[in-house]
């Protein structure tokens, strides 16, 4: 209890005298983490608020069980809703019905597995979903975070006011780095403020966007924040100059699995992200999923190339009406080249000579895992809404 208390003291005291400027900390060094884009799976896509200590526990179970530990996902991150009322002291506390054996042990359920643990709270004094969020208690909840065992916080932007964005984000940035633990810092305001402008040093990744919907194209119109997966891919590729090892930009989570979409279209959904290095968060219920959404999650070459270490995010070099290429440079001169074709009808998409490099190389088809003979060009028949995606190496 003193030691508690000690420590509560050091946080109290030292917190106002950190609050410097938000310049000083925006301009702090990074936190070293995500060099590659963080990869894990997130209950909000699926279970949104009606998520508990099962379900996170058949989750990393899952990620085990199917290979995806092992292809690379990393963070199993509890989304909204696992909150409790704050303690007499103003600490946090999980839902005791949801969650009745607490966050620490869920943390070190999901450590035992070889896996990291993520949480999510929010800068205003509310989360989206009603729960208390951190504001004000920015300090205290970090600390929380760190003796549960967290190792990742994505923190949302609801009932903020008029809070200045920039302020929120390093003020919590901060408050995980007085911590002393490595936390990796998913800043979730949804492209508002622009953080792709100012967070390279304060957050590891930064939505873009409002909230995917798990369609190709169509708009819900009943919710306007929610976006299909196409809108999001339109305002995340221009974005491509900010995104770098240890900050990245993010289109939200993945659909994948979740019955919204077309396999052909869960196939262009995760090929896109791999190209725009976007994190890749498993959305679905991987404890139950079906060998389609399987063979496209657990596509180990696709995933090179989101994971590949210069951490170049890709961009559209061409497109002639819904017909596209998509060009991602890879480490070592090698390249990642995506036919993408959002029309209704098969397509032939042609990549040309300059456009796939004009050096003799060995090219390799990532969805249907073969070699190719290179003919200095890349051309394919393309399905309705569905890809072909290669990488280029140079000889
Ligand atoms: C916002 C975020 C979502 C999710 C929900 C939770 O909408 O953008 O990703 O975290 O809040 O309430």
């Amino acid at each position: 209890m003193r030691l508690l208390l000690l420590w509560l003291a050091a946080f109290t005291l030292t917190a106002p005298a950190l609050a410097e400027t938000t310049q000083e900390i925006v301009n702090k060094a990074p936190n070293g983490l995500a060099q590659t884009p963080p990869m894990g799976w997130n209950s909000w896509n699926r279970f949104a608020c009606s998520v508990n200590e099962k379900i996170i526990r058949d989750a990393a179970d899952a990620m085990v069980a199917s290979g995806m530990r092992d292809a690379g996902y990393q963070y199993v991150v509890i989304d909204d809703c696992w909150h409790g009322p704050r303690d007499a002291n103003g600490f946090i506390t999980a839902d005791p019905q949801k969650f009745p054996s607490g966050i620490k042990a869920l943390a070190d359920y999901v450590h035992a597995r070889g896996l990291k643990f993520g949480i999510y709270s929010d800068a205003g004094r509310f989360t989206c979903g009603g729960r208390p969020g951190s504001q004000g208690h920015e300090y205290q909840d970090a600390l929380s975070y760190a003796r549960w065992g967290v190792d990742y916080l994505k923190y949302d932007w609801c009932n903020t006011g008029d809070r200045n964005a920039q302020e929120a984000y390093a003020l919590m940035a901060d408050a995980l780095r007085q911590t002393g633990r490595p936390i990796v810092f998913s800043m979730c305001e949804w492209g508002t403020a622009k953080p792709w402008l100012w967070a390279k040093n304060v957050g590891n990744l930064w939505r873009t966007t409002g909230d995917i919907w798990d369609s190709f194209s169509a708009k819900d119109k009943a919710h306007d924040w929610a976006h299909p997966m196409l809108e999001n891919v339109d305002s995340n590729e221009p974005l491509w100059p900010h995104a770098g090892p240890g900050h990245w930009n993010d289109p939200d989570m993945l659909e994948v699995g979740n019955g919204g979409m077309t396999i052909a279209e869960y196939r262009s959904h995760f090929s896109l992200w791999a190209m725009m290095a976007a994190p890749l968060i498993a959305g679905n219920d991987i404890a139950s999923m079906d060998a389609a959404t399987r063979s496209i999650l657990l596509n180990k070459e696709v995933i090179a190339v989101d994971q590949d270490a210069l951490g170049v995010q890709g961009r559209r070099v061409s497109q002639a009406g819904g017909q596209e290429v998509w060009v991602k440079p890879l480490s070592g001169g090698a390249k990642a080249v995506l036919l993408f074709n959002r029309g209704d009808q098969p397509a032939t998409i042609l990549a040309s000579a300059d456009e796939v490099g004009r050096k003799k190389a060995k090219v390799r088809d990532l969805w249907a895992h073969r070699d190719l003979r290179w003919s200095g060009s890349l051309k394919a028949i393309v399905e309705p809404h569905g890809v072909a995606m290669f990488t280029v190496t140079p000889l």
